[in-house]
């Protein structure tokens, strides 16, 4: 909701407030947090005598006033206010000077238009602040709120009514002052097959800058970010978090100033951006997204995923439930056949699964990573039956047939390049740096836009293709386009272009399932999800790296949109053995799927991919759309615990995952959250297994009979069989569970095995049921 009270400008939500107030040509911030009754008179900065070194901005306005002393919505520029701000431009005559006073407001009921980006769906009334130069710029902020999820939107629009040029160096989102320094930054960073580590420090004097300069939002720096008070946890404590609708290059900086103020800021990335503004033109930022929460990071994550779900998704997808898929990369990369596939479709109809996907290698010359991107049609020699064919055979089966492409880029050996060499981004004499063994097209040109549209679009009409996985593996090098009038243009029309090609591509298809994908995560953002609900999360399967990485992913996005697959042991990233089980486990905490040889699994193996892919399907709308928590953060000595519960709270599920083992510990206690403190719930384990290899020699410890731990007899036991894990099965009061805690019984420790004991190695996990009577 937005209203004017005494003169102060309140954009609030269910739980949040943030106020203005004009201050002579200023707009103070006044709090951004807690909704509150606010009073412009109490919390505007009491300045009433100038120090010592002070700048007066304006002595007309204020005799005592320097900007410093202020929390400004937007800061003029070279007047004495020595932070960083949202704005950096150069006017006509050369001047870098632009004091930007404040000219009005608006409540629309809508947001302006915001052309060639995406934009939060369903937005209501938008506020709008009005500031001009006396030259004729005209800068305009816009908050957005977001009642149902506190989610606040801001956006700032600039347009040149001068009568030169205006050339913006630096065009941010917001900026946003918080009165307060006691602040922890935390900043979700990694690189390929390790996205999502987080990052936290204080917040420190002077300038914490952080973002991406490659193109994309990339693994480097997700574009989510938080700000919590030094006592935060995950159930308490306030944090704020960020995130823009944006999934090109990014920059985000947090400055703790020297009058007690952090001011935060985020939008499009500075370096190497340049956009000149002829007379009447107007620049347009990207959505950025602010929320404020005084319930821990699970608060967080309650507002950053009914935002995402609610207002981001596609609707088409906002409440379908996503398929079980296998996968064919892992299991064979580009070396299949068409019996390959077959078999392997074969058995994933075997298993359950809903989905087949034929990753990488099928078009064109696409032997290997070295060439064929840029070309669509069918490698007849893998595809004998074509596109079609695959499909039908699919379709007996009842599956779905799912298709990978890469779109945005192209290699040197393939048909594309040799007709448009030129399509591929490079700089004029330089010969270009390449990635994956690829080159970037460029997509600033109208002609390879349409290329693209025309291409995805024959292929997903020429076959019953059910599902896509878009991918792109490569940074952005070499930035020039003979078609920008200014190179400092690059970044961002490039990344309007892809915008352009998803949304030709997915309204046209819109019962097309698309899945993102960038060498795993390494565009995991807002704007992607504007196109395809859901985005590979990573390449990294690994159950114990899975765990950490969907935790700290889970602050800005849903589960419901990670794509998280079992995949074989050893793990092709980290050659780490983990119980197939407790792979199951953790991927079900997500969008499940499988990258193995399932033409290979024993009979045991097989038998409990069959029972996984059937609990998940009996539990796919909790696991997909349940509210998660996290109860506690995976650390390698102390293991790892999320929920998720039903919206009614009667059902729900709980991770208990086990980092490094040690002998004879302290029994751990598993304090729940969200359910239903009245209700009574019937509690049970998921029954699982573990292969009769991790017992080696020890078998011999709980069999009865004596064998040979490396012989023939265990050997080919284990192929058909496994040790059932322990059953248990109890009622408990929703009180207790969450204020007492669940308490698992022991783990094996060497002496003593009966049935209540729990064998679980190094990185197992378990899943516990429940259930209200
Ligand atoms: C990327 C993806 C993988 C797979 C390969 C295919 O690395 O993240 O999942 O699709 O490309 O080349």
């Amino acid at each position: 909701m937005i209203r004017q009270e005494n003169g102060v400008f309140c954009v609030e939500t269910r739980n949040t407030g943030y106020y203005i107030a004009p201050r002579g040509p200023l707009a103070e911030q006044l709090h951004y947090g807690r909704k509150i009754r606010p009073s412009a008179e109490v919390l505007r900065q009491p300045v009433v005598v100038a120090y010592g070194t002070d700048v007066i901005y304006d002595k007309e306005t204020d005799p005592n006033l320097s900007l410093l002393h202020l929390g400004l919505e937007l800061s003029p520029t070279e007047k004495g206010d020595f932070r960083r701000g949202a704005l950096n431009l150069t006017l006509g005559n050369g001047s870098r000077v632009c004091d930007l006073r404040f000219a009005g407001s608006e409540i629309l009921s809508q947001p302006p238009e915001t052309p060639g980006l995406p934009t939060a769906r369903e937005a209501g009334e938008c506020l709008v602040l009005r500031f001009e130069s006396g030259e004729g710029v005209l800068a305009e902020l816009c908050y957005i709120p977001f009642e149902d999820c506190d989610v606040i939107l801001r956006q700032l629009r600039l347009t040149n009514r001068t009568d030169g040029p205006v050339t913006l160096h630096r065009a941010m989102s917001y900026q946003l002052d918080l009165p307060r320094q006691d602040l922890l930054l935390t900043t979700l960073n990694g690189a390929w097959a390790r996205e999502f580590e987080p990052s936290t420090t204080p917040v420190r004097p002077g300038l914490t800058a952080f973002g991406s300069v490659s193109g994309t939002s990339s693994h480097y720096c997700n574009p989510f970010f938080a700000l919590s008070a030094p006592e935060t946890g995950e159930h308490t404590g306030e944090i704020y978090g960020f995130n823009l609708i944006y999934s090109g290059s990014h920059g985000a900086s947090v400055e703790a100033d020297c009058y007690g103020f952090t001011r935060v800021m985020a939008g499009i990335q500075e370096e190497g951006f340049g956009w000149t503004l002829q007379p009447g033109e107007c620049f347009v930022t990207p959505q950025a997204v602010l929320t404020f929460s005084g319930e821990g990071r699970n608060g967080l994550r309650y507002n950053m995923h009914r935002f995402v779900t609610g207002h981001i998704l596609p609707p088409r997808w906002r409440e379908e439930p996503r398929p079980v898929l296998v996968n064919n990369w892992e299991a064979t990369y580009f070396d299949f056949t068409p019996r390959k596939l077959k078999a392997l479709a074969a058995k994933a109809a075997g298993l359950g699964a809903e989905l087949f996907v034929l990753d990488d290698g099928w078009f064109g010359r696409r032997t290997d990573d070295t060439r064929g991107l840029g070309d669509f049609d069918p490698n007849p020699k893998k595809l004998p039956g074509g596109l079609t064919g695959l499909a039908d055979e699919l379709e007996n089966r009842n599956l779905a047939f799912g298709i990978w492409v890469e779109p945005e880029m192209v290699s040197v050996d393939s048909a594309l390049y040799e007709t448009h060499p030129d399509w591929a981004v490079s700089s004029p004499g330089v010969s270009p740096s390449f990635g994956r063994n690829q080159l970037v097209l460029d997509l600033c040109r109208e002609e390879v836009r349409q290329y693209l549209i025309d291409q995805l679009n024959h292929l997903l009409d020429a076959a019953p293709i059910r599902y896509v996985k878009w991918d792109m593996n490569r940074h952005h090098t070499d930035r020039f386009s003979p078609t920008l009038p200014e190179q400092g243009r690059f970044a961002h029309v490039w990344t309007m272009g892809l915008y352009q090609v998803l949304e030709a591509v997915t309204v046209s298809h819109p019962d097309v399932l698309f899945e993102g994908c960038a060498s795993g995560g390494n565009r995991f953002d807002l704007g992607i999800l504007c196109y395809m609900p859901q985005i590979w999360l990573s390449d990294d399967t690994d159950a114990w790296e899975r765990c950490k990485i969907q935790t700290w992913a889970s602050l800005g996005y849903p589960q419901g949109t990670m794509g998280c697959h079992v995949s074989a042991a050893p793990n092709h990233q980290t050659l780490r053995f983990t119980p197939l089980d407790s792979r199951f486990d953790v991927a079900a905490f997500g969008l499940l799927g499988y990258e193995l040889d399932v033409t290979k699994l024993n009979a045991a193996q097989e038998k409990s991919i069959k029972a996984q892919i059937a609990f998940y399907k009996e539990h796919r709308d909790l696991f997909q759309k349940g509210r998660f928590y996290c109860l506690n953060a995976p650390q390698a000595d102390k293991g790892g615990a999320w929920m998720v519960v039903s919206q009614d709270r009667r059902q729900a599920a709980v991770l208990e995952m086990t980092g490094l083992v040690r002998p004879n510990t302290s029994m751990p206690v598993i304090r729940l959250t969200g359910l239903d403190e009245t209700l009574t719930y019937q509690v049970s384990v998921r029954p699982q297994s573990v292969e009769l290899d991790s017992f080696r020699t020890l078998l011999n410890h709980v069999s009865p009979v004596k064998l040979r731990a490396d012989g023939m007899l265990v050997h080919l036991a284990g192929e058909v069989y496994q040790l059932p894990c322990e059953q248990l099965e109890f009622t408990a009061a929703g009180d207790l569970l969450m204020y007492a805690g669940l308490r698992p019984p022991q783990r094996f420790s060497g002496t003593g095995y009966t049935d209540g004991v729990r064998p679980m190695p190094d990185f197992s996990a378990r899943i516990w049921m429940l259930s209200a009577l």
